[in-house]
């Protein structure tokens, strides 16, 4: 029976026609939900929160934490902490800021430990640095903040 068959047919390429159109939005779809997804906040265990560095600040160490810093961080953070690097741009995640408010409200701790393992285009520092080290680049980044905090006007009325 001819028409029928050709019914089939219809039907066949209906199906088929949906079927793509379904893998079509399923990935292009997707994509925009990978964006919103971004940032997604990086949390490091709470375990963390007790892990006291057991260095003091001082122009030796912060010598140290920045000689490190030039060499392994400053490609992707920047002089400054500030995620403007040269390697920092269109990497699946952006650097942030190590400087702003949310750094900055970050324990020691967490910082040590973000800096040891590393996420996504953060690369784990844990078989390249030793424990020392990375507290030592934990005090650099305090002074970073520290100075980047220090209002403007503040910072004027000390080099009187
Ligand atoms: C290849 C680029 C790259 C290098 C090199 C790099 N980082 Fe990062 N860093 C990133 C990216 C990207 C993120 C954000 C990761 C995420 O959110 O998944 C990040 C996140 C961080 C964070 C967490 C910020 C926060 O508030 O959550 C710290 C701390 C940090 N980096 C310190 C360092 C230090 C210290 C070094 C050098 C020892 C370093 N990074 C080297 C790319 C880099």
């Amino acid at each position: 029976m001819p028409p029928r068959v050709y019914g089939i047919t219809m039907e066949f390429k209906l199906i088929k026609s949906v079927s793509i159109s379904i893998g079509v939005l399923f990935f292009f779809g997707f994509a925009p939900i990978k964006q919103i997804n971004k940032p997604r906040p990086w949390i490091a265990p709470s375990y963390t929160d007790s892990l006291i560095n057991p260095f003091q600040s001082n122009a030796e160490l912060l010598q140290k934490g920045k000689s490190l810093y030039h060499a392994h961080c400053i490609v992707c953070h920047g002089v400054m902490g500030k995620g403007d690097g040269d390697s920092g741009f269109g990497l699946e995640m952006e650097p942030g800021d190590l400087t702003g408010k949310s750094s900055s409200e970050e324990k020691d701790g967490a910082i040590y430990w973000k800096i040891e393992t590393g996420r996504s285009s953060m690369p784990s520092f844990s078989d390249r640095l030793s424990s020392n080290q990375i507290w030592y680049l934990v005090l650099y980044i305090r002074d970073l903040q520290a100075n980047n905090l220090v209002p403007k006007k503040q910072k004027k009325e000390k080099s009187h």
